[in-house]
């Protein structure tokens, strides 16, 4: 409570510019941009730096960095394992501190807490439980778990044993964890029978039966989320679906580590692009743990009597990289909560904050939103005095919601850091430095250090101050940049390095230079929605709603909305002679919750009698999303079929400006 904030006006317009206080510089690892200069004369010799501190190498590379574009590669020749370095090393000096913390919905149940040495032995029994049932280094295992501490074990157990985990969402459906399982071909499935969410409780098991079915599965296990009676129905298919405590049982916890060559895989993650089909990008291990150790030391000014919280689900990268492999590689604490924020009420997280001292808390702005929009009065009940940093991730933060975070829950005293990444960087790569600054609401911030970004105009050229470009990343490429997409070398090559020839990552977000370091983000530029922070693609939601019979074609637009940030918004054709109705609307929203999950349900549904197409067919969403907003439609020669728009006009209200 002593950190008093120092508000300075650099900017008069925007009134606010956030520098560190001289305690959180005091505290702080690094507090003069002499960091990024230092880095940026050695970009390769940083890391190489960095790596050496951040891992317990088994074997030292003996190349720091190769490009052979688009491909590139980080600590060539240097071996390690990442479940080493986040639990085996730890144990001599903390193997009695709590590595993680875990917070289950139902408030009658006790918090479970795991030392590292607990972790450890846990993590070590699962590998051998694994190694039973023949994974072996290199192949897939897919884990369709919620927030419980088994999540986190059984992704730790693969890495110790190099077999490479696909986490898939648990929210999605069974049907969209199946897409996933048939593409990485995955050979043991983990998941459990259920778990709480606002109450309910869902039954998970069911919906991973629809994923088991694939042909590459041998096994299932399944975890028992719900103490003694189950409030599910659970079916086990006999010889293939194990109880994972059973498993635990008897398995030893003798475990070695399998040490790896830093460029193999660690693990998959799938994520939306611009078709429907989603991409399996592959993160390697040496590159990406580095950047995963780093950017959570860093970022987040993390020290040993911290205790972080980042509230992601494990299922996308947030989870993946800042609740399980940063804060355990660094030796911290985590906290990890099964549920929702409303339950019981708009205070729980607050009251997680307070009951476990959380110094640092990571979340995204759609739920900053909705705490904004529920009050002040819930945060007001706890005592948040421990907060010493506020982090954000997912999409663009706006003014009035940065400042009711900064205000009400970091009380003036907290510096928010607004980080940019996406599922592909694996870490953090444009953000401020709690002691270095500047804080500026919706600005994220500077380029990492030893890191490279330009924002590009169409033809390729530098854009000036205050003009909107591309951003794009140059090389050396970030160490936790994706190596590749799964089994699709094409799209990998198409999606990154296709925009601007193949020495330019391409990002795929629109971003501006707020000034000579600092860069705001002003969102997607292809046809991926942020929808409550989730990726989600157009094409994907379309295809689900085209897979009805009645169907003929489907787009799928995002619309702006207060608090989740952007909505998906359906326009449909129907068949010739069916006739629309309510029915067949709902009908269509619960498809899609069905095929791919609830995040991705539409917020209307237009049946419109036709789409605005190009010559070659394409439909032009951008028309479709320019109405939703009232906003200028721009060219309309270049469409086949320039009288629709008149007609899509009337359907949706739309006034110019
Ligand atoms: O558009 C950017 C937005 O989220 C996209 C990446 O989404 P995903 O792969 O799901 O990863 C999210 C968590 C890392 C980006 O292309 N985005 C992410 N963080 C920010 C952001 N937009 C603005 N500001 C951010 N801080």
């Amino acid at each position: 409570m002593t950190d008093k904030t120092k508000w300075v006006v650099k900017d008069p317009k925007r009134k606010k510019v956030f520098l560190p206080s001289p305690a959180m510089k005091k505290r702080a690892y690094f507090s003069s941009t002499s960091l990024y200069t230092t880095a940026a004369k050695n970009p390769k010799k940083f890391w190489g730096d960095m790596a050496k501190e951040a891992i317990d190498w088994k074997q030292k590379w003996n190349k720091v960095y190769e490009e052979k574009p688009p491909y590139f590669k980080w600590f060539l020749g240097g071996k390690l394992n990442v479940s080493y370095n986040c639990l085996d090393r730890h144990l001599e000096k903390r193997g009695n501190k709590v590595a993680m913390i875990w917070e289950a919905e139902p408030l009658g149940e006790r918090e479970r807490k795991y030392t590292y040495r607990g972790l450890y032995r846990e993590v070590c029994k699962f590998s051998n439980v694994l190694r039973k049932l023949g994974v072996r280094k290199g192949d897939r295992v897919g884990i369709y778990l919620p927030m419980i501490p088994e999540t986190m074990i059984v992704m730790l157990a693969c890495a110790r044993i190099g077999a490479i985990h696909s986490v898939v969402f648990s929210a999605f459906s069974g049907v969209n964890f199946k897409k996933r399982v048939d593409d990485c071909e995955a050979k043991v499935l983990i998941t459990c029978d259920g778990y709480w969410r606002r109450n309910k409780a869902i039954n998970l098991k069911s919906q991973a039966d629809i994923a088991a079915k694939a042909k590459s599965v041998k096994k299932v296990v399944v975890v028992k989320r719900f103490e003694g009676k189950s409030p599910v129905k659970v079916v086990m298919k006999k010889g293939r679906d194990l109880w994972y405590h059973e498993l635990m049982e008897n398995a030893s916890e003798d475990s070695k580590p399998v040490p790896v060559e830093s460029n193999t895989p660690l693990f998959l993650l799938y994520t939306s692009g611009t078709t429907g089909k989603p991409k399996g990008v592959i993160h390697d291990t040496g590159g990406y743990l580095t950047q995963a150790y780093l950017t959570t030391k860093l970022d987040f000014d993390l020290h040993d009597d911290d205790v972080f919280w980042c509230t992601a689900d494990v299922g996308w990268i947030t989870g993946h990289t800042y609740a399980c492999y940063g804060p355990l590689s660094l030796g911290a604490t985590m906290v990890i909560y099964e549920g929702s924020p409303d339950m019981p009420d708009w205070g729980r997280l607050w009251a997680i904050a307070d009951k476990f001292d959380v110094s640092v808390f990571y979340t995204a702005p759609t739920a900053i939103r909705m705490f904004k929009k529920m009050g002040k009065k819930w945060p007001k009940r706890y005592d948040l005095s421990t907060l010493r940093i506020l982090g954000t991730v997912g999409e663009p933060i706006d003014k009035e919601t940065w400042d009711w975070y900064f205000d009400y829950i970091g009380h003036k005293r907290c510096p928010v850091i607004d980080t940019w990444w996406q599922t592909e960087t694996g870490g953090t790569l444009v953000n401020a430095l709690p002691g270095i600054g500047p804080f500026i609401p919706t600005v994220a911030g500077r380029p990492f250090p030893g890191t490279r970004a330009a924002i590009l105009d169409d033809k390729g050229q530098p854009v000036k101050k205050g003009e909107t470009g591309y951003l794009v990343f140059k090389s050396p490429f970030p160490p936790g940049l994706l190596r590749g997409v799964w089994k699709n070398p094409k799209k990998y090559k198409d999606t990154y390095w296709g925009e601007y020839g193949n020495r330019t990552y391409f990002t795929a977000d629109g971003a501006k230079w707020y000034d000579k370091h600092n860069i705001r983000i002003t969102g997607r530029v292809d046809d991926v929605m942020k929808v409550a922070g989730h990726r989600l693609s157009s094409a994907e939601v379309e295809d689900a709603i085209t897979s009805h019979p009645l169907v003929i074609e489907s787009a799928v637009v995002p619309k702006p909305d207060e608090i989740r940030g952007q909505v998906p918004i359906a326009f449909v054709v129907l068949r010739p002679g069916i006739k629309e109705s309510e029915a067949l609307g709902i009908e269509l929203v619960k498809l899609v919750r069905k095929v791919i999950g609830p995040t991705a349900k539409p917020h209307k549904v237009y049946f419109v009698e036709g789409l605005p197409k190009t010559r070659s067919g394409k439909i032009m969403r951008r028309f479709l999303r320019s109405m939703l907003v009232n906003e200028k439609l721009g060219d309309k020669t270049t469409l086949q079929n320039p009288q629709i728009v008149d007609y899509l006009k009337k359907v949706v209200g739309y006034k110019k400006k």
